[in-house]
């Protein structure tokens, strides 16, 4: 069968590879999901692999099949499933298990061992390509209600698990009760968190760039948030109008901006950073002054990464809720579908140069 690959170190390398099946037998005690993939969502991560930046092939392969955000349907399962039946519209999480406390008890996206497995990522093969195999506990069920949302599932994870770590983290508070939240950036994370923290009862300010009317204003307006321009309105002009912010969302890619909003985040208040940098840019910071106010104001700032079932579980309510609040707004994030695997140059061509893609997927194949 096809599948989309790269020759991890090399860049631009992206091509159709011919694999194997897989089969129900590859994982063990009966506990296999055979899934035929209907969709996969790509994104910078993937951009960033086919220019070489990261990504490893697995053990023994010169290749690694990309593709993270995975849709499918149940095509078979083994004896001992009982989560999902043939039929059923999956996805799957990302990160497999190393050997730390933190993979044993299912929190892989927590593990504490600098090596880490991601399917698609990093020495692990992806979902871009037509069946794929994995044990129950990666496979999580899509409502059939949600199929529409489809590849959203695993860039939702991640936003709901950086939303639910702000709130874990911020117990050391006894009380806290957030009233407005910066989210950075208007790409499907930063849109996606606006959903998770407007369900949460915050006022979301969404700060993206381009000045509105446009796709993500239109977006953040449909979710009850405010979009802010920032070629119109600095972060530091906004705080004059808001307050300071108790939580800053910043998933805009940028490590200068994720710095520069160090400055504006307010007492007890938390910062969440998502962005996977690739790069390696350096950025002059007021050091001493934001060294006092962090002390001063008790501030936390906080890492998140990839997300476990449990996310994906919190993420796909978020998604349900999403709908019956604000009807038809999310679907909108999915801008740009490219039909076939044959069509991988195109997908990688609008992830490089298609600034107005919000959302990259490809078909792969009809219910
Ligand atoms: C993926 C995460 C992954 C991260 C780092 C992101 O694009 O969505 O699942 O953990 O990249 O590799
Ligand atoms: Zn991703």
């Amino acid at each position: 069968m096809k599948a989309v690959a790269v020759t991890p170190g090399t860049p631009d390398s992206v091509h159709l590879e011919e694999i194997e099946k897989p089969s129900l037998d590859q994982i063990p005690d009966g506990m296999g999901v055979l899934v035929r993939v209907l969709k996969v969502g790509v994104d910078a991560t993937d951009r960033e692999i086919n220019e070489a930046l990261y990504g490893n092939a697995p053990e023994g392969d010169s290749h690694l099949v990309i593709g993270h955000e995975s849709f499918g349907i149940v095509e078979a399962v083994g004896e001992n499933v009982k989560r999902v039946k043939p039929g059923d519209f999956v996805t799957a999480t990302v990160r497999r298990p190393g050997g730390s406390i933190y993979d044993l008890i299912g929190t892989n996206d927590m593990t504490s061992e600098e090596e880490y497995y991601e399917r698609g990522i990093n020495l692990r093969h992806g979902y871009l390509t037509e069946y794929f195999v994995d044990e129950e506990e990666y496979i999580v069920r899509v409502p059939q209600g949600l199929k529409h949302l489809h590849v959203l599932m695993e860039p939702m994870s991640c936003a709901a698990k950086a939303v639910h770590q702000a709130y874990e983290a911020q117990q050391r508070m006894k009380v806290w009760r957030p009233k407005v939240a910066y989210v950075l950036g208007a790409g499907q994370i930063g849109l996606l968190t606006t959903l998770v923290l407007k369900l949460r009862g915050l006022e979301v300010f969404t700060l993206a760039r381009g000045q509105a009317p446009n796709l993500k204003a239109e977006i953040v307006a449909g979710l009850e948030g405010t979009y802010v321009s920032t070629r119109e309105t600095s972060m530091g002009e906004l705080v004059k109008k808001t307050g300071k912010p108790d939580l800053i969302v910043d998933a805009t890619g940028s490590s200068r901006l994720a710095f520069e909003s160090m400055q504006h985040l307010g007492l007890n208040g938390v910062i969440v950073w998502t962005g996977i940098t690739g790069g390696d840019s350096k950025v002059e910071v007021p050091a001493d002054n934001i060294n006092l106010q962090w002390v001063l104001g008790n501030k936390l700032l906080l890492g998140s990464v990839n997300a476990n079932r449990t996310h994906f579980e919190m993420g796909i309510r978020d998604l349900a809720l999403g709908e019956m609040m604000f009807p038809g707004v999310l679907g909108k994030i999915l801008t740009n579908p490219v039909d076939g695997l044959d069509n991988y140059a195109e997908m990688m061509r609008l992830l490089v140069e298609d600034k107005d893609a919000l959302k990259v997927y490809v078909n792969v194949a009809e219910e």
